[in-house]
């Protein structure tokens, strides 16, 4: 890998004085676009991002788009199935010959090791916009949320309830990299890996995994969740049975302190992982946090293009 060119590949593989220089400048540029002023500043004029979506996706997909031309660069959005690699072509190659074309690669696949390859051979940075193992970009922007409504993020509580995915996976690096505490409540056969719990100890990173959903919520400054069947999970049925007790509603709600917010990367399964009411409800910022998708994504589209140094 070309230590030079700066991948967004996961939070555990970026410097916390980094991620909170993007962070920071996701909030600025969150307060020129409010101005009105977004079309004034355009550090990305003459660059052109690929944009690989192997899976579907609303908000990375198009958060990144805009994003990308609101700085003043184009997009290609290309999916793997109409491309070579749908037909046989290899992810190395495939990084290579892109590299000639474009400044930067946008990829979502649920393979983390073939995203890992395409950073490997790219000479242009390339960002996870979500694998089977983690999600970086989503909590970029759940970071950004949660500092809008409950200040610094430092020192706080995050709590975790449901399938200890990919999205729950980001949470455990971010609970490293920013150091606040996440408690996480998942049924035992859902729990977070092993590898990843060892990874947030070699960290001393503040992270419990717990089963009981009303022990890790118990005065949390957030409580998070996501769906329970998560692209290419197969045993839905299974998930359903084993994630019931965790369905976030108003009861645990009021276990945590009075001023928590929620928050849901979405699609939401309203019914499912959580309630109408709190999905609608007063301590919900899920669309805020939807929002700053694309203020995040262009934090993170200028740190890795060079635009926050200049
Ligand atoms: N939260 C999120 O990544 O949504 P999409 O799947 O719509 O991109
Ligand atoms: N955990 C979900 C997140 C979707 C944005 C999935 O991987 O399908």
């Amino acid at each position: 890998m070309n230590a030079s060119v700066r991948h967004f590949l996961d939070l555990s593989t970026c410097e916390s004085a980094e991620l909170r220089r993007i962070i920071d400048a996701s909030a600025a540029m969150k307060q020129v676009r409010r101005k009105g002023q977004h079309a004034a500043d355009r550090p990305l004029t003459g660059k052109t991002l690929a944009m690989i979506f192997d899976k579907p996706s609303t908000r990375t997909r198009v958060s990144f788009d805009v994003a990308m031309r609101e700085l003043g660069g184009e997009t290609i959005m290309l999916t793997g199935a109409e491309m070579q690699l749908g037909r046989g072509e290899t992810i190395a190659d495939t990084a290579r010959v892109l590299s000639r074309y474009v400044d930067a690669i946008v990829i979502r696949m649920l393979d983390a090791k073939a995203v890992a390859e395409l950073a490997e051979y790219a000479t242009v940075p390339v960002i996870n916009g979500l694998t089977k193992l983690s999600h970086p970009c989503q909590i970029m922007a759940d970071v950004l949320t949660f500092e809008e409504n409950r200040g610094p993020i430092k020192g706080k509580t995050v709590a975790w309830v449901g399938d200890a995915n990919n999205v729950l996976a980001s949470w455990v690096h971010a609970a490293a990299r920013f150091d606040f505490r996440l408690n996480i409540a998942a049924p035992e056969p859902l729990a977070p890996p092993a590898d990843l719990l060892a990874w947030a100890r070699r960290e001393g990173a503040r992270v419990a995994s717990m089963e009981d959903p009303e022990e890790a919520v118990t005065d949390a400054d957030c409580i998070v969740t996501d769906c329970w069947v998560s692209m290419g999970d197969e045993d839905a049925g299974r998930r359903h049975n084993l994630l019931a007790p965790y369905q976030v509603n108003s009861k645990l709600m009021k276990l945590a302190d009075d001023k928590a917010i929620f928050m849901h990367c979405l699609p939401a399964h309203r019914g499912e992982e959580v309630t109408d009411e709190v999905m609608d409800g007063p301590q919900s910022v899920v669309f805020d946090e939807a929002e700053n998708r694309l203020h995040a994504q262009k934090g993170v589209l200028a740190w890795c293009l060079g635009a926050l140094d200049r």
